[in-house]
């Protein structure tokens, strides 16, 4: 039996001598990745710490869902306070890991604070600071894989957003926030359904489309939202966070009705 020996040229990454082949603007996409997504770490721990949640009828994002006693009247969900007394630290820590770690393991996120935190490598012909890399294949980067089961979290977490749009919409008279709150859902929802995992649960192993209508339906669908993950991964984004600050302007008193 002949024996083949393995490619060295296959082994290793390609070795780029000069800091970067590009001529073009390289840096730009990274550098606005970074500032976008460290103004969400930034507001997301001062909304987290923030007391002003709650004007009935609007809760802001990052609070909801509200499950312990501390939590106002009106904005505990369904009036259900799981938690009880005992939890008197702000109500968003108590959910915080689950859209956060949703986000963290997305396959979107991913790519982009690799490139734009860790600058590994920051974009295609671009020297990278690291002397090694073995992408997510060992701990910690393997424990992305746990992604598919945030995925069940974040529609929980989707669901909750667009019962609270919903309650503000039925509440008389409509505000300015109502309809933050109900594109805010409708953003989280297309971000949320377009997850990779989501597709791969509405069809992934079927071997005919022919068998499974129902499925091929969803999975058309899933894959329309899919392909525009990106997009609404930032829409997303900012929307949470335009919303969660409304609501807290109009909880403050800074913002008041008609604009409410
Ligand atoms: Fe982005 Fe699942 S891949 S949310």
């Amino acid at each position: 039996m002949t024996q083949t020996t393995p490619d060295p040229v296959r082994r290793q990454r390609a070795q780029v001598k000069v800091r970067t082949l590009r001529t073009d603007r390289w840096w730009l996409a990274p550098l606005l990745t970074f500032l976008g997504l460290s103004s969400f770490l930034v507001y997301g721990v001062w909304a987290i710490l923030d007391t002003s949640y709650f004007v009935d009828p609007y809760i802001a994002p990052f609070s909801s869902p509200c499950l312990a006693t501390s939590c106002p009247e009106g904005a505990r969900f369904l009036g259900w306070a799981p938690f009880g007394d005992w939890y008197t630290l702000p109500p968003g820590l108590l959910i915080l890991g689950l859209p956060g770690g949703f986000r963290l393991t997305c396959y979107y996120y991913r790519k982009s604070y690799y490139r734009s935190f860790w600058l590994s490598p920051a974009a295609c012909a671009v020297q990278e600071p690291h002397g090694k890399y073995t992408g997510e294949t060992r701990f910690p980067l393997i424990v992305q894989n746990v992604h598919r089961y945030f995925f069940y979290f974040a529609i929980l977490i989707g669901g909750v957003l667009t019962y609270d749009a919903i309650l503000a919409l039925i509440h008389k008279p409509i505000g300015l926030g109502t309809w933050i709150l109900v594109l805010n859902a409708v953003l989280i929802l297309g971000y949320t359904f377009g997850c990779h995992s989501c597709r791969h649960i509405t069809a992934g192993r079927l071997n005919h489309f022919s068998r499974h209508p129902v499925r091929y339906r969803a999975w058309t669908f899933v894959s329309k939202l899919n392909a525009r993950h990106q997009q609404l991964a930032w829409a997303s984004m900012f929307s949470v966070m335009g919303a969660d600050l409304y609501v807290r302007l109009v909880a403050k008193g800074i913002i008041a009705f008609p604009f409410a």
